[in-house]
């Protein structure tokens, strides 16, 4: 077999840049280009259309991969379980894109034999560095390269590159925005909402309906077994379509509309509007589920693991032993987490009408006013006692030195 020239996978959207990275790449390097396509839900053409457009830009190989079933049980469940949302409002579409993308890099690098990976990223983002924290958490001894930030592909020089070589892309329609999309959802930058005084217009949205003007309203019971959705109305779901079902019926009533000027990993706050119907409004479902059914100290707890989980998975370390770790954490949580939710999702908010779970912590004959109280009342006076005890201790102090917020005498001498 005739030995290749060194080889360089290339994450590839089919877009302009990365059409036009694939010859420049190999200008400025000598290297063979790969490209890797992978469909996480994202909608647009199909993976075919995509695979024949890299080979006609010039790449030696063009591999594509279906992921959408991969993408939503491996990396959306996980973020719904996590019941985490980066700036409490975030919930990680394309932080988590990004490591699911780097596995199928990663695959077709060792497929290839290529010892360099380069993606499509500027310098001034988050998912560089999710990216190329992610092929080398995989794989140490891979390289990256990011030709619009280190080969100094700017806009122009892509659509005149295009032009010059004709490559079968369009180079005369431009999008207004940056716009990164998968089934978990939408995120939509740049243009004119860098002026963070300026409101989305109505082009911005895709995923979802004008919440201001909805349907009638949409009532919905989500069936989870160990914090995982499994049926819709009684109908059982994929996670892949108990995503897809909630963005149709979510989307319709203007749910998961999210609009933030966020902290990004490299020190820039930029303006995001994101959107995610399904996303959110399994959320809503899933928290409700997590309030029946577990421990108050392991709730407790709990969040402050998923805050901490959601800023690594956002900071890039989908692949780090911490990430790892809290995994486990979380995924234990969940052993109980099976039940039904009921909704009703109308203009903009889901909101809970309902739960019923064979795990439930509820105990209706501790929690009744009414006939069958098995609480014994008379337990809570000693209970207070002791529980304010401490507190008792130091104001009874406070009021012998006269300090502090005590009124009144001290018990102590
Ligand atoms: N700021 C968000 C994040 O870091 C969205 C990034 C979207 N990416 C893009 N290329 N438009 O997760």
């Amino acid at each position: 077999m005739p030995q290749h020239k060194d080889r360089v996978v290339l994450a590839y959207s089919g877009g302009l840049d990365t059409s036009v990275a694939i010859g420049w790449i190999g200008e400025q390097t000598g290297m063979e280009v790969v490209t890797v396509a992978v469909d996480l839900g994202q909608g647009g053409e199909d993976l075919e259309t995509v695979r024949q457009r890299a080979l006609d830009c010039g790449a030696v190989e063009a591999y594509v991969a279906d992921a959408r079933d991969e993408f939503a049980s491996e990396y959306c469940m996980p973020q719904l379980q996590s019941g985490g949302l980066y700036m409490d409002a975030y919930p990680l579409i394309s932080a988590i894109s990004r490591p699911a993308i780097v596995k199928h890099l990663v695959t077709a690098a060792r497929e290839f034999g290529a010892t360099v990976v380069a993606h499509g990223c500027t310098g001034k983002g988050n998912d560089q560095v999710r990216f190329e924290n992610g092929i080398t958490s995989l794989a140490p001894d891979l390289k990256c390269l990011a030709p619009v930030r280190d080969l100094a592909m700017t806009r122009e020089f892509s659509i005149n590159y295009a032009n010059k070589h004709n490559l079968p892309i369009e180079t005369t329609h431009h999008n207004p925005f940056s716009i990164d999309q998968n089934v978990w959802g939408r995120a939509i930058e740049t243009g004119f909402l860098e002026d963070i005084w300026n409101g989305p217009t109505k082009d911005v949205y895709n995923y979802t309906d004008d919440p201001t003007y909805p349907p009638l309203p949409d009532e919905v019971v989500i069936t989870f077994e160990k914090g995982i959705p499994v049926a819709i109305d009684g109908n059982a779901v994929s996670p892949l379509q108990a995503i897809q079902e909630m963005n149709r019926r979510a989307g319709a009533q203007g749910i998961g509309r999210i609009d933030i000027v966020e902290d990004r990993l490299v020190g820039i706050k930029s303006r995001e509007i994101y959107e995610a119907p399904g996303a959110m409004a399994l959320h809503v479902a899933h928290k409700e589920l997590e309030n029946v059914t577990l421990d108050r100290e392991q709730a407790r707890f709990k969040r402050t693991v998923s805050d901490r989980w959601s800023d690594l998975v956002y900071e890039g370390q989908w692949f780090s032993p911490l990430k790892r770790s809290l995994d486990c954490f979380i995924r234990d949580t969940q052993e109980y987490v099976s039940g039904d939710i009921r909704m009703v999702m109308h203009g903009g908010r889901a909101t809970v009408t309902g739960r019923r779970s064979e795990s439930s912590l509820y105990d209706f004959n501790l929690a009744t006013y009414d006939e069958g109280d098995s609480y014994n009342q008379s337990n809570a006076k000693g209970f207070i006692e002791i529980f304010g005890l401490t507190s008792q201790l130091a104001a009874a102090r406070d009021v012998k030195f006269g300090k502090g917020e005590a009124m009144g005498k001290s018990k102590l001498g």
